[in-house]
């Protein structure tokens, strides 16, 4: 059978083996798909380890994308922009092929949400490697303007620096953002330690979208400051996830999965339904 995992650390919680199993059920695959936790610095040996035992493909998380990026044969272009792997697929011809399918998620997920992303001014909080992976697709859907904050902001001077040739992507500091922005789009690491970035209510408007990257059995502490300051449309970072896999699922297989009800079994798993 073929088999697909996911390399991460830690990685025990992983909702990604309920999600494809589900998907390849769906589809009439026949796969098996687990987890590798390696140690920090054995993750080049387990990667070459699993596809010289003959893994077809592989997810990779949190520490691993940066180092994926420098192990495989050939990038694809959304993995050159992300700086950063999160999909592998060993191709008929013995290349192992490094993918991003983060920031293509991030919009799939905005758009099942009926999210507009065309002519609407988009505000990215953090410039690391979640930030950075969004902004290509983001800008692909050619918003009038996409502004970088950052707490430490010549990260986001940076970051907007290096994809200006894609769109009209600026930096503004924390206490200088000027808006109405039409989507607020969470891509730091401060809710992991229950933690807000820096940001007046004042941006807060009826007709605001929030969206977390994050995701947990309860609201994030950026979703609840969005729920209590009244934000329009608030979601969280699972749909993402699935949507990510998704596509992860359609490099391997050739073949795209639905998403709605395996997002909807993740929930009811999770036990937030
Ligand atoms: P990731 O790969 O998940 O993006 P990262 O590269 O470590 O992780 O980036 C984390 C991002 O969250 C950074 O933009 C970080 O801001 P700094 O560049 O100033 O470090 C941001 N971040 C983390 N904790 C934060 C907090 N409490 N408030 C605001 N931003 C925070």
């Amino acid at each position: 059978m073929d088999r697909y995992l996911v390399f991460g650390h830690p990685v025990r919680h992983s909702k990604s083996p309920f999600i494809h199993t589900l998907f390849a059920r769906q589809t009439q695959q026949e796969l098996e798909y687990g987890l590798a936790e390696p140690a920090v610095d054995e993750f080049a040996q387990a990667l070459r380890t699993f596809f010289d035992q003959g893994g077809k493909g592989c997810n990779v998380t949190v520490p691993f994308k940066e180092q994926a990026f420098t192990l495989v044969d050939r990038l694809s272009l959304r993995a050159k922009r992300a700086g950063a792997v999160n999909t592998i697929k060993l191709t008929d011809d013995g290349v192992l092929l490094g993918d991003n399918t983060d920031g293509a998620g991030l919009v799939a997920d905005l758009k099942s949400h009926g999210v507009t992303l065309a002519d609407s001014r988009i505000l990215l909080l953090g410039a690391g490697g979640a930030a950075r992976g969004a902004l290509a697709p983001l800008l692909a859907e050619l918003p009038s303007e996409l502004v970088i904050a950052n707490r430490t902001h010549t990260k986001a001077q940076q970051l907007a620096a290096e994809f200006h040739d894609l769109g009209p992507v600026t930096a503004q500091a924390y206490e200088q953002l000027a808006g109405p922005f039409d989507l607020v789009i969470n891509s730091t690491s401060a809710s992991l330690q229950g933690e807000l970035p820096p940001l007046t209510p004042a941006l807060i408007h009826t007709d605001i979208a929030i969206y977390d990257m994050m995701y947990g059995a309860s609201d994030t502490a950026f979703i609840s400051w969005a729920k209590q300051h009244g934000a329009r449309q608030i979601m969280d970072g699972l749909g993402m996830l699935v949507e990510q896999a998704a596509e992860a699922f359609t490099v391997w297989r050739g073949i795209r999965p639905g998403t709605k009800q395996v997002l909807r079994e993740l929930k009811r798993n999770l036990g937030v339904i």
